[in-house]
This record gives structure tokens, C-alpha cells and sequence, in this order.
């Protein structure tokens, strides 16, 4: 069958609309508003919500082909890139799910007829083999009953004590969640497929390749491993793109397939010297470049922590590899216009971002290029100083930790040295670090929910300050609790709140719970899963669960945040009116006190651009324009013309800002009325945040004048100093500096002709001893770094010379040695140093051919000091 990767996904989305599901788009590669997840790791994760019960859906089947990166958390393929034909970091999962829809009867006979039907990917029946969970009966007798399948290729797995099989067929999205047992189809891709018996699949699952996952949703698992039921018997499949792509092209590892076969041509065609045997890389840099190349598209840049930081181990990952097989030139980067070209639509986010994809790449690919060479330049003075054949173990976690430089290329270095390494000692220190890396490799168990949220919460405070709500959750430190205690800390849950959880770069707000004399001081609020959750303190009494309270915001500060929001989106208007309509957000952060506005601009901002904005915004603040808030479709805002998202999920309804007609986004925040109440908006500092990206800092209102005051009362004080007034002050400044450089030339010259007057006297003073120069004189000069210049002077005059010069400073004295390096075999001076120290008191030291030193203070035995040193020399020069 010759059979594109593309054909391969409109199949798979036809086949299922054929069946009644609706075609739904893959969501971010960041999950939505769910702290559990690091990077969406499945198909089912957008859906997570309404497996839960906690959202209708719109549609009870969808079908969608979802992009998915499998590194950290629960699932994480990255060490095994390289080494698995059937594994990726990023890859697309196609699946087909019900919302208490059809369950198994239907969910096994589509997956069924899609493979084996002639019309559809008409694969061999006589390779395909089934496991299913060893509990359920019912699955095992859909496939022998209903399918029709030979009872000898359902397998029973999952039961630990008499299963060797790799997965337990009981699919979970995380430690807890939705879940439920499943039922998986295998493909033998074996020549001998025909001879295998149910004996040989158990014991040979690593030659098949593992192609549809069926997950029958039953339950969701709470952080105490119970398993409660769901309200509604669901279905989530997936099936791994590439591998369903492996079996159709007949290929023998998914990087054989059309999509990588086009990268790694041009892997080769940019590298013409990739040592052969590198396979494995090759492979790990295919892999590499897609999933680097979609996190930069989504705004994730590589950083050391969080999604940052496992985006920079792919990236290193790629590029150590890169640097093993011989490839020394940046080309990296340069992959990205053919993985457009191979993923087609489905890279439209990277195609969009191409600039910003590229040059995040390739400043990482400068900056690990310069890591290496560095740590090749360390290794090689360490190995210069090594005694014996083992690179010590301290030596290769330091190149490691403190350098960046891979463990793995120190070995490889060493290998080509005849050298050993002490494997032993470089764990041992790596043990010591365990604790750290290992919060760096579980990122998502930091992130792993501690809550479990049963309720909604409803947020009100777009048109109120207060509510009277009704506690439904309390936790303490995760756990969930009935009731808070006076001083105790801890987070409430209500029905509905005023509070706005900090989203969309606007903070969360701070203010009060309470009921009569029980008091809950509000610190923050966040959102989380379908939840509101209240930060705080009880200051006095106490409050429980199902208790009905007044929810108050704190209303100065929310005013202030709000007169920030509003400012930004006037900001960003006049940003667009400035710079153009390309003008994209990168990112904001609205609190009480400021905004930060971070933007798309390849223009120097200058200072008349700073006040043409300034200006731009305070007239939109003049206006006192009404702020209007509505709500409406996706579709129904996007023909207004409305910019930025603020969400991303398929049914979403959006809330639309607009203020007159310079300004229309879609926001879920909170805004002031009219624009005058902002005031005054003024620009504190302007800065460039990476390639292509600027950032503003403003502040409004009080802030704004307070920001102006402090500027002028640095201004008098300075006029004050100066004795001088506005009008004057450049002009006298002018004329300050223009002295001072004057001043500085005299003295430049004041001191090139004292050192010349000096070095000339000195000059006269050498004595010769058997072809050596010998000068030993204590000199008065005005500072001791003179001293250094004086001493170079005399010496670029003299071959063979023995220089020792001295100064005495406010009662200190302070000498240089230099010593020709012919001459160090005989006479060192930093021994010459610590005679001189001996007698003189003082500190000091330096090489054979250099020494200094200074602070002796027995100025009266200087000159016996130096006489004596003279004699010695004389003497030891004479004999030779
Ligand atoms: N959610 C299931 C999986 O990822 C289908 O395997």
C-alpha cells in the first residue's frame, strides 16, 4: 500500500465522521488549566473535564488527531528515542472518543473495521493480536463473539502474578484522574507472523508493535487510589500516527517513514561529514527538532526549570548527539522549513512562528556549541595535569554540573586519550545531587494535583465586590478538611466568588471571607481544574464546610489592577498603531502596582517612540472612553476583528473588551469603567527580552505622579549640587565634563613625563655582571601603580636583566621584581620576593620571572635590604 502519513490522518478523520463523530482540532501542547499535567500526553486530555462529569459536552463522539509530547510525568519516551523503532518525544495521537455515547461493542468493531476493512487500512488479520484487562469478560467475549477472533489471540494481561506483559491494559492520564481498563491491539510485523502462537506473543511483546489503545472510562482514581465511578461510561482511543504509518508504508522503524525520511535527507544534506554508524542520532535528531520546534511555536523557551528546562534537554540531547556523529556546523535550525514542509497544515503553528523558532534554536545552538568547546578546553588542561590513566570522578561531574559538558563526550574524549574513567567517583557525586536532579526529572510530580475539586466555582466579580456564598471545600496542606481553626492556613472553595484567580497575566485578587467575627484573610486566588481556589489565613474564629459567608475582595486593589488591565489593552492598541498590525503579545503581567507588556517588535524603541506612546495612550485616557465587556462565540468575535485569545478550548464562548473602536481583544479579565479613571499612564523602562522581543513597564494613576516626583527630586538635588537651574543644567554639565577631560590629558602628560625623567635616571643606574643587567633602586613616585609601568619601560630596554625596583607611599613600601626568562634556571623572583618580605615585613609573591609585593613597613632597613640583595647576586653572577 503506498500511503502517505497525510492520507493516513484524512482516513482515520473520515472514517469516524462517517460514523456520526464530530472532527475536533488537537489543543495546545500545554495543557489547559490543569496542574497535573506537564505537556498533553494524550488524546482523552482536553477531554479530562467531561470524563469527570464537570462539563457537558457538545457533541457526544468526537474524533480528533491530537499532538502530544511524552517527556516527564507519567509517561516519558525521551531516553528511549534512539534506541525504540516505535517511539517519539513528540508524536500525534488519533482517537476516537464517546461521552457516555457507545462503550465497548462499538468502540472495538470501528477500531476493527478501520484496520481490517479492504476500503479502510486492510491489514493481515492473521498479525494482529489483542490483550485485554484479566478482569474484564465482557471485552474478551466482544472479540471471540462478535469479532470473531480465535480465542488463542485475546490475551489476558494485567494480572502481575502470572503476566509478563509490559502494560497492565488499565490506562490512567496520571497518578489520579480518569481511568479505566483497556483493551490493546497488536501488530506482528515478523516475517514467521503465521507460525506465532498465543505462547509466542506473550513471550516476544517487544517484536510486536502496540497500535490501538482502547480505554473504557469507568472511574476516576483520587490521590488516595480509590476508584470511584464516573457518571457516565465513556470510551478514549488512541493510536500512535507513526506507527500505524510504519505498518501501512511497510517500513521498519517509524523513522523510515515519509515524514522522517524527508528530515533526515536534509540532516545529511546540511552534515556531509556524519560519521556512518550514527544512526541511533540521526534518529534521536529527527525526533528532536519536531518536539523542540512545536514548544517554541506554543511560547515555551528553554530555560533551567519547568517546561524550559526539558525543552533545553531535547535541544542538548539533539545537539550532543549532532556533535558525537561529526556534525560541527549550526544546522539545526535549518531543519524547520523541511518539517513544515513534511507535517504540512499540522505545523501551521510553527510555520507562523518560523522566525521566532528559528533563532530560539539557533542562539541555543551557539550558546551549547561554546559549552563545548569549552569544556573540550577544560578537559584537556585537566587532562595535562593528570598523573596515571583515570580522569578522576570530581573532575567529570564538575565538567558536568558547573560546565554543561555531557558525560558521555568526556568519555568519549578520554577513549580517543587511551584514558579510563572513574565511572564510580562521577556517580558518587552525582548522588550527592540526586535529590536535585530528581525533582528536575519529576518536574510534573511537582506539579502533580493535591487537590481534588468536586465543584464548580462560579466567578461573579466582573459585575460585584461581595457575594454571600457558601463554603464547599476547605484543604490544609492538600489535604481536605472540614473546618479551619484560628491561625491556621489553608485554601477555601466556594460556590461562587467575586475573586478573580489569577489568568490571562492579571493577578489574583486578595480581601476577606468571613461570617460575622470568623475571619478568612484572602492572600491570593488561583484557579485550578474547574475550581477557585481561596489562599489564606483564619485571623480570628473559625469557618467549616457548607457554611454560608460574605466573600469580600479587597476593592482599592482590585480597582488598581483593573486600571492596569484597561491601560494594556490601551498600550496595546497604540503599540499596534506605532509599530503595525504585526504587533503580536508575547506575554503581561497586570498586578496592583504596574503592567508588563511584552511584545513582537524588531524596531529599536526610542525615546520618541516612548513618548509617542506615552502620549497615544494618555489621549485614550482623556477620552474617557466606556469600556464595554460582551460575550459571544469564537467564531462571532473573530469577524470583529478581535485580537488575542483567551481560550483556547473547541466550544468555547469568549468575553470581548472593547473600548471605543481603537481596541477590541478578547479578555477574560477585569477592567475599569471609562479610561479616565486610569488617569495617568506612564512608561518606567523599556527593554529588549530575547531576538524579536520587547517588553514595556508602565505604571497608571498615583503610581504614574509618584514615578514623576521621584524623577524631579532627583533632578533639584542634582541642579542643587551643581548650582545651577533647568535651563542651564546640560549646558553646565557640558562644560564640567569638558574640564574634566581636560584635567585628565594635563595629567596624562604630567605623568608620561615624569615616567620617562625616571626611567632615564634608572637606566644610569644598571650594572653590568657577566653579560647580565643588574638594577636594584628605590624610587620615589606619586603611586604605586606607577611602578608597574616604570618597571615594563626599563625592562623592554634590557635583555638578560634582573630588575628589582622599590617605592616607599605613605610610609609603606612596595616593590617589583622581574627576572629575564633566560635567567629563572639561576635566580627566581618570587625567592628574591620573600627575602625582601623577611626583612621588610609586608606581603607579596609571584612566578620566577615576576614578583610584587607591598606594605612593609621597616622603611629603615630598605636600603641594608637591598644592598645586601645586590652583594648576593654580584656574587652568585660573578661565579657562573
Ligand atoms: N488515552 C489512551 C492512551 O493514551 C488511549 O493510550
Amino acid at each position: 500500500m503506498n500511503i502517505t502519513t497525510n492520507q493516513i490522518r484524512t482516513m482515520f478523520l473520515s472514517f469516524f465522521k462517517k460514523k456520526d463523530h464530530k472532527i475536533i482540532p488537537s489543543s495546545s501542547l500545554i495543557p489547559n488549566n490543569d496542574p497535573s499535567l506537564l505537556f498533553t500526553n494524550a488524546g482523552m486530555n482536553q477531554f479530562k473535564e467531561i470524563f469527570l462529569g464537570n462539563n457537558k459536552p457538545k457533541f457526544s463522539k468526537v474524533v480528533t488527531i491530537q499532538k502530544c509530547l511524552r517527556t516527564g510525568g507519567k509517561y516519558n519516551d525521551l531516553d528511549n528515542i534512539g534506541y525504540s523503532d516505535n517511539h517519539h518525544t513528540f508524536f500525534e495521537m488519533l482517537g476516537n472518543f464517546s461521552f457516555g455515547d457507545y462503550f465497548k461493542k462499538e468502540a472495538i468493531s470501528y477500531a476493527w473495521e478501520l484496520l481490517t476493512s479492504i476500503q479502510w487500512f486492510n491489514l493481515n488479520k492473521n498479525r494482529l493480536w489483542v490483550t485485554v484487562y484479566y478482569k474484564d469478560q465482557e471485552t474478551y467475549q466482544i472479540w471471540i463473539n462478535i469479532i470473531g477472533l480465535n480465542p488463542e489471540r485475546v490475551i489476558y494481561v494485567g494480572n502481575k502474578k502470572n503476566s509478563n506483559s509490559l502494560s497492565d491494559n488499565f490506562w490512567s492520564m496520571g497518578e489520579n484522574g480518569p481511568c479505566g481498563p483497556s483493551t490493546e491491539i497488536f501488530y506482528d510485523p515478523t516475517e514467521n507472523f503465521l507460525q506465532h502462537s498465543g505462547e509466542y506473543f506473550k513471550n516476544n511483546q517487544d517484536t510486536q508493535i502496540e497500535i490501538w489503545n482502547i480505554v473504557f472510562m469507568e472511574y476516576n482514581r483520587t490521590l488516595d487510589g480509590e476508584l470511584i465511578p464516573l457518571p457516565n461510561k465513556s470510551v478514549d482511543t488512541g493510536m500512535g500516527l507513526e506507527r500505524i504509518s510504519r505498518i501501512l508504508q511497510n517500513k521498519k522503524s517509524n523513522y523510515e517513514i515519509d515524514i522522517f525520511d524527508q528530515l533526515i535527507k536534509s540532516i545529511f544534506q546540511f552534515n556531509k561529514n556524519i560519521y556512518s554508524n550514527k544512526k541511533k542520532s540521526i534518529y534521536i535528531i529527527a525526533d528532536h527538532i519536531r518536539s523542540s520546534a512545536f514548544l517554541i511555536a506554543e511560547n515555551i523557551f528553554p530555560s533551567n526549570e519547568g517546561r524550559g528546562y526539558v525543552l533545553r534537554r531535547i535541544i542538548r540531547r539533539a545537539l550532543r548527539h549532532a556533535h558525537t556523529s561529526g556534525m560541527n556546523k549550526l544546522f539545526f535550525f535549518k531543519l524547520i522549513p523541511t518539517l513544515i514542509e513534511v507535517m504540512g497544515e499540522e505545523s501551521n503553528l510553527i510555520k507562523n512562528n518560523i522566525k521566532k523558532v528559528q533563532e530560539v534554536l539557533k542562539q541555543e545552538e551557539i550558546q551549547f556549541n561554546y559549552t563545548i568547546h569549552r569544556g573540550i578546553k577544560l578537559l584537556e588542561d585537566q587532562i595535562k595535569k593528570l598523573k596515571g590513566n583515570i580522569l578522576h570522578g570530581k573532575i567529570i561531574f564538575k565538567l558536568y554540573d558547573t560546565f554543561g559538558f555531557p558525560v558521555d563526550l568526556t568519555a568519549d574524549f578520554c577513549k580517543e586519550q587511551n584514558l579510563q574513567i572513574d565511572s564510580i567517583g562521577f556517580m558518587k557525586e552525582m548522588n550527592k545531587q540526586k535529590k536535585q536532579t530528581k525533582i528536575a526529572n519529576q518536574f510534573a510530580k511537582q506539579y502533580d494535583p493535591v487537590l481534588t475539586i468536586k465543584n464548580h466555582s462560579i466567578f461573579k466579580g466582573y459585575n460585584t465586590y461581595e457575594t454571600t456564598s457558601i463554603i464547599k471545600q476547605i484543604f490544609i496542606n492538600g489535604k481536605t478538611t472540614n473546618q479551619l481553626n484560628c491561625g491556621e492556613s489553608g485554601i477555601i472553595i466556594l460556590d461562587n466568588t467575586p475573586f478573580y484567580p489569577e489568568s490571562g497575566g492579571q493577578i489574583g485578587d486578595i480581601g476577606e471571607i468571613n461570617n460575622k467575627q470568623n475571619i478568612f484573610k484572602v492572600e491570593n486566588t488561583k484557579k485550578y481544574g474547574i475550581g477557585i481556589i481561596h489562599f489564606g489565613k483564619i485571623l480570628s474564629g473559625k469557618l467549616s464546610v457548607n457554611q454560608e459567608i460574605q466573600a469580600k475582595i479587597n476593592i482599592k486593589y482590585r480597582k488598581n489592577i483593573q486600571n492596569n488591565h484597561s491601560a494594556t489593552h490601551l498600550l496595546h492598541s497604540a503599540l499596534r498603531n506605532i509599530f503595525g498590525n504585526n504587533t503580536i503579545q508575547k506575554g503581561s503581567l497586570i498586578t496592583n502596582l504596574s503592567l508588563r507588556f511584552d511584545f513582537s517588535c524588531n524596531e529599536k524603541i526610542t525615546n520618541e517612540k516612548i513618548h509617542k506612546i506615552e502620549y497615544i495612550v494618555n489621549e485614550y485616557i482623556i477620552q474617557n472612553s466606556i469600556i464595554n465587556t460582551t460575550i459571544d462565540t469564537f467564531n462571532n468575535a473573530q469577524k470583529t476583528g478581535a485580537i488575542a485569545l483567551f481560550n483556547e478550548k473547541y466550544n468555547d464562548i469568549v468575553r470581548i473588551v472593547s473600548i471605543n473602536d481603537y481596541s477590541i481583544e478578547l479578555c477574560g479579565g477585569t477592567h475599569t469603567n471609562q479610561t479616565g479613571s486610569i488617569g495617568f499612564f506612564k512608561i518606567i523602562n523599556e527593554k529588549s527580552i530575547g531576538s524579536g522581543i520587547k517588553r514595556i513597564e508602565a505604571v497608571t494613576g498615583n503610581k504614574a505622579i509618584l514615578f514623576i516626583h521621584n524623577k524631579e527630586t532627583k533632578l533639584n538635588h542634582i541642579m542643587n549640587i551643581l548650582n545651577t537651574n533647568e535651563d542651564n543644567i546640560s549646558k553646565k554639565i557640558h562644560v564640567l565634563t569638558n574640564t574634566i577631560h581636560k584635567l585628565k590629558n594635563n595629567i596624562d602628560i604630567f605623568i608620561k613625563r615624569e615616567l620617562i625623567e625616571i626611567t632615564k635616571q634608572l637606566l644610569k643606574k644598571v650594572i653590568h655582571i657577566n653579560n647580565i643587567n643588574l638594577l636594584i633602586e628605590n624610587i620615589n613616585i606619586s603611586n604605586s601603580n606607577l611602578l608597574r609601568n616604570v618597571i615594563d619601560i626599563i625592562q623592554k630596554k634590557l635583555h638578560s636583566a634582573i630588575i628589582i625596583i622599590t617605592t616607599i607611599i605613605e610610609k609603606k613600601i612596595y616593590f617589583i621584581i622581574k627576572i629575564s626568562k633566560n635567567l629563572t634556571n639561576d635566580i627566581q623572583a618570587n625567592y628574591i620576593a620573600k627575602k625582601i618580605i623577611n626583612n621588610i615585613g609586608g606581603k607579596g609573591g609571584g612566578k620566577s620571572h615576576l614578583s610584587e609585593g607591598g606594605g612593609g613597613t621597616k622603611v629603615e632597613l630598605l636600603s641594608i635590604t637591598l644592598n645586601n640583595i645586590q652583594s648576593w647576586i654580584k656574587k652568585k653572577f660573578e661565579l657562573l
